[in-house]
């Protein structure tokens, strides 16, 4: 197998999605764990408890929600820098930069052609969340709901993804493509 190399524009790219999606996965920890609005009203509603003050379940998930809000903020943030990201990452190959290869290509192995295919279906439901999560914020309330349905399953699609990429790496790394982690790393000769 050839040996790619990955210009600095590539590396750039690559690298700002990769550490935004760590951090966007953080946030979404925290949501599903510590900040879970149940765990956070179940907190607040032992210490009312103990201070013979009563709120109803609603009052709690309203006070565990806001307590959650400023973390949550930063999914949203890190939700426009991956749509901004992505919005470069699409408009490059134009340019001549990090191209876009035909999984239908018969010069491909069956194995070339199962990579090819992961990249386009994990682009196709990055863009579904990227466009849903702005309906859901910036989009007309009725949209909210339906909308939300569709966007919480991107967790399903990102931890397998992130399951393939690693193990497609490490197994590229030990057979064919010697030295890819360092040259998507640290790069050498640039090319597209
Ligand atoms: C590829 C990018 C994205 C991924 C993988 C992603 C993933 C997720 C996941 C898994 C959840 C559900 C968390 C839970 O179950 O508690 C969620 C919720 C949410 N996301 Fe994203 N997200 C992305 C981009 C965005 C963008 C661009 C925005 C808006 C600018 C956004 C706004 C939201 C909002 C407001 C919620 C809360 C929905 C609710 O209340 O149920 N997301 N996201």
């Amino acid at each position: 197998m050839k040996e790619v190399k990955y210009s600095k524009i590539y590396r750039i790219i690559h690298w700002a999605i990769a550490v935004s999606f760590v951090l966007l996965l953080l946030t979404i920890f925290l949501r599903l764990t510590w900040l879970n609005k149940f765990n956070v009203a179940a907190i607040i509603q032992e210490y009312l408890s103990d201070t013979d003050q009563i709120l109803t379940q609603e009052q709690l998930i309203v006070l565990a929600k806001k307590i959650r809000q400023p973390m949550w903020n930063w999914h949203i943030y890190i939700g426009y820098v991956l749509v901004g990201l992505f919005s470069i990452r699409f408009v490059l190959p134009a340019l001549g930069h990090m191209k876009f290869q035909n999984p239908f290509s018969n010069t491909l192995s069956l194995k070339e052609k199962f990579q090819k295919w992961i990249y386009i279906i994990f682009y196709v439901c990055v863009i579904i969340s990227l466009v849903t999560g702005l309906i859901i914020v910036l989009g007309p309330k009725d949209l909210k709901k339906p909308m939300e349905e569709i966007h919480i399953l991107s967790i399903y699609y990102l931890l397998a993804f992130i399951v393939i990429h690693f193990a497609g790496i490490l197994i590229a790394e030990f057979t064919d493509q010697k030295g890819i982690i360092s040259r998507i790393v640290s790069g050498t000769k640039d090319k597209n």
